[in-house]
């Protein structure tokens, strides 16, 4: 992106130093930053603000503050856009049931918000977010849906490996009962057209109210949002025949 819109400055941040290093565009920098502890930022510092795949990251409680600090931080009249997908995926064969259960309950015990994806919208509307609107769309996860699905499986294989630990400390799994159990959950993800939601919510961030002696004098206008659909998207990939859960 920042290669892309040359005029804009990007600036991401992760509590890790995960960022791509052989490529570094001048518009671009990257911060180690723990989002629970608020953002180092001056308020009203962006004027897009986006956040994505932080389900396994916070906890449920935490999801207010988070939320709060990425509005102090958005310019009045600016764009915050969050996306998820839930932790538990559809169509799954029974050996991804019993793991997504296992996951499920492990998640819920370390207090993470397991719903989160779908409660996008409700939660920025309960922060003050002006405007919210919010789509979700279905994305293939094996072969069996293309180009998109076997990126989702390339992408499945590393949220696997990171989740190995956690998930062997769950299950007591060694090694090589591991490595089997995702392999047979790779034919699964094939043969019962596994897929997963992916939700999106964004809206404004209002202007101050106007004082009241300014209120004769000065209006305030609160920008559109960008051109994005409001409503369900159709993916530009099969459609996966299973209603969403
Ligand atoms: C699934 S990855 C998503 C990465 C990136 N946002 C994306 O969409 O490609 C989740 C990331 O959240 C980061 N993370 C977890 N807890 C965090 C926190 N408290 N503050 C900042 N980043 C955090 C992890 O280090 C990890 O890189």
């Amino acid at each position: 992106m920042s290669t892309e819109h040359t005029e804009t400055n990007f600036t991401g941040i992760d509590i890790s130093a995960v960022w791509p290093t052989e490529i570094r565009p001048r518009n671009c920098r990257f911060q180690v930053v723990n989002a629970l502890q608020g953002l180092p930022f001056e308020d009203n510092t962006f004027d897009f603000v986006h956040q994505r795949f932080l389900i396994m990251g916070y906890p449920a409680k935490d999801w207010p503050f988070v939320i709060k600090e990425l509005i102090r931080v958005t310019k009045p009249g600016g764009i915050i856009e969050l996306t998820e997908i839930p932790i538990v995926s559809n169509a799954n064969g029974p050996e991804l049931t019993k793991l997504m259960e296992v996951l499920e309950q492990g998640c819920s015990s370390r207090g993470l918000d397991t719903k989160a994806a779908k409660k996008l919208e409700g939660m920025m509307r309960e922060a003050g977010i002006q405007e919210v609107k919010g789509c979700h769309a279905s994305i293939p996860v094996g072969a069996w849906g293309a180009k998109v699905g076997q990126l989702m499986r390339e992408n499945s294989a590393g949220t696997w490996s990171s989740l190995k630990g956690f998930i062997k400390e769950l299950t007591g799994m060694n090694d090589t009962q591991y490595e089997a159990m995702i392999k047979r959950i790779f034919v699964e993800y094939e043969h019962y057209k596994c897929y997963v939601n992916c939700y999106c919510a964004w809206g404004v961030k209002p202007h101050p109210a106007p004082r009241p002696e300014e209120s004769s004098s000065t209006s305030y206008n609160i920008p559109a949002t960008p051109s994005m659909s409001s409503s369900t998207t159709s993916p530009p990939y099969p459609q996966n025949p299973h209603p969403q859960h």
